[in-house]
């Protein structure tokens, strides 16, 4: 086998490799801590907003109200689809999976933007912001055509998260569903250079357009190990079933060595701090609704789970208690995830905006590891 050249090393997985600086989020995996542009997740998470928030991301600094206004302003007129994606949203199949109709309708929208190909930065600005607007109405739209429902229109007196539940739910949510919803795509916004950042970024740095990159981005959020872990933790929930099958369940998957998902991390080998205020919340919340069987098992297999791997580093991440969250919203298994995008366009977003100001494109090595000298052998003598 041939060794890999001297002066590179073979990182698998790219645990150990800095590709990229970033001024948007700050993550100590040491010791729990993560802040976006300086400021700690949980004090945003307590006095934000989604649309501050993504403000802050993208200008490097909290706006003043003015700004804020004028901001939210553009936002909220840009949340409506063009009618042509109202009417390839009809033509999907009812059994799509959200994660694929996103990603197409994503795509699709690319096809109604003049600015498309305009790689300034003032024309990627706008159109971050029209993709930010507009995912909400994609995620509902597609559900309310799956579910047989008339369309409900984006509310442009509403916030993205009050908005969106509306566009779902076909009637305004209550104040504390609006909130936890505001909450948790405060907490998603941003992280660093994860799995779907980083496609997006290699996207990017190809002089390709933000739509193809946040097409990018959002199959590979898909996944289970990233985005699709929350999806994957709720049917674990539903599982287990009840409080007194979580011990012999969680025991029996950890001794086949299987994943226990919304547990582990990458980076974070100490709490994940968006779950510390996620386990908060979603014990607020199963207080509020009376619904705490989802709560209490959750916590029973963290109290296992801390047993059993605590000592390895695995703690609850991000995904773990947002599904409980979700859940308690009311929302349905297979939008779990896309509700992790619709947030996090916005740290995509903002990373291929960072990646254009100081580009290269990304193109690590592979090692060959495969055979030399071999003859081509003509195919009547194979
Ligand atoms: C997100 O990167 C980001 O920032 C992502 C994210 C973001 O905001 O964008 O934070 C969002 O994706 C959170 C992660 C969601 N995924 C899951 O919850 C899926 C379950 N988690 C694991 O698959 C795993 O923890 C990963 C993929 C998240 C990280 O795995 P690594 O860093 O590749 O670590 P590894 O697979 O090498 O595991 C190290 C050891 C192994 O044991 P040994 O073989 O050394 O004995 O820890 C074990 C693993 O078996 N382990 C787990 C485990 N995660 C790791 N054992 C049981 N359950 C788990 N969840």
């Amino acid at each position: 086998m041939t060794t890999a050249p001297a002066n590179v090393n073979f990182d698998k997985g790219l645990g150990n490799t800095i590709a990229a600086e970033t001024e948007m989020s700050f993550i100590d995996g040491q010791n729990g801590i993560l802040e976006y542009v300086g400021i700690e997740i949980d004090a945003l998470a307590r006095n934000s907003t989604f649309e501050e928030v993504v403000y802050l991301l993208w200008n490097r600094r909290l706006p003043k109200k003015a700004e804020l206004d004028a901001f939210t302003k553009e936002i909220r007129a840009e949340y409506d689809l063009p009618q042509p994606i109202w009417d390839m949203i009809r033509s999907m199949p009812k059994d799509a999976k959200p994660m694929h109709a996103l990603r197409t309708l994503v795509s699709a929208l690319s096809l109604h933007d003049a600015e498309v190909e305009d790689p300034s930065n003032e024309a990627n600005q706008r159109k971050s912001i029209r993709m930010l607007a507009k995912t909400p109405a994609l995620i509902a739209g597609f559900d309310r055509h799956r579910k047989g429902k008339d369309f409900v229109k984006p509310d442009r007196n509403a916030d993205i998260a009050t908005s969106f539940l509306t566009m779902l739910n076909g009637e305004a949510p209550t104040e504390t569903m609006a909130r936890a919803l505001d909450v948790c795509l405060i907490l998603h916004a941003d992280h660093g250079l994860n799995a779907s950042t980083f496609a997006a970024r290699v996207t990017i740095a190809t002089l390709s357009d933000m739509y193809s990159a946040m097409t990018t981005a959002i199959g590979t959020l898909k996944g289970p190990l990233h985005g699709g872990a929350n999806e994957a933790v709720m049917e674990l929930l539903n599982e287990i079933g009840d409080i007194d099958q979580v011990e012999p369940t969680i025991m029996h998957k950890l001794k086949n060595k299987d994943r226990i998902m919304g547990f582990g991390h990458r980076v974070y080998k100490a709490y994940d701090p968006r779950a510390t205020y996620l386990k908060t919340f979603a014990k607020q919340i199963a207080e509020d609704t009376g619904n705490k069987k989802l709560y209490e098992m959750s916590s029973k297999i963290e109290e296992i789970m801390d047993r059993e791997v605590a000592s390895k580093g695995i703690y609850p991440n991000v995904d773990f208690y947002s599904a409980t969250t979700y859940a308690s919203i009311g929302l349905e298994i297979d939008l779990f995830t896309p509700m992790f995008a619709m947030s996090r366009i916005a740290g995509w977003a903002g990373h291929c905006i960072e990646q254009l100001a100081d580009n290269r494109l990304i193109r690590p090595g592979a090692h060959y590891v495969g055979p030399h000298e071999q003859p081509y052998v003509p195919l009547e003598k194979r």
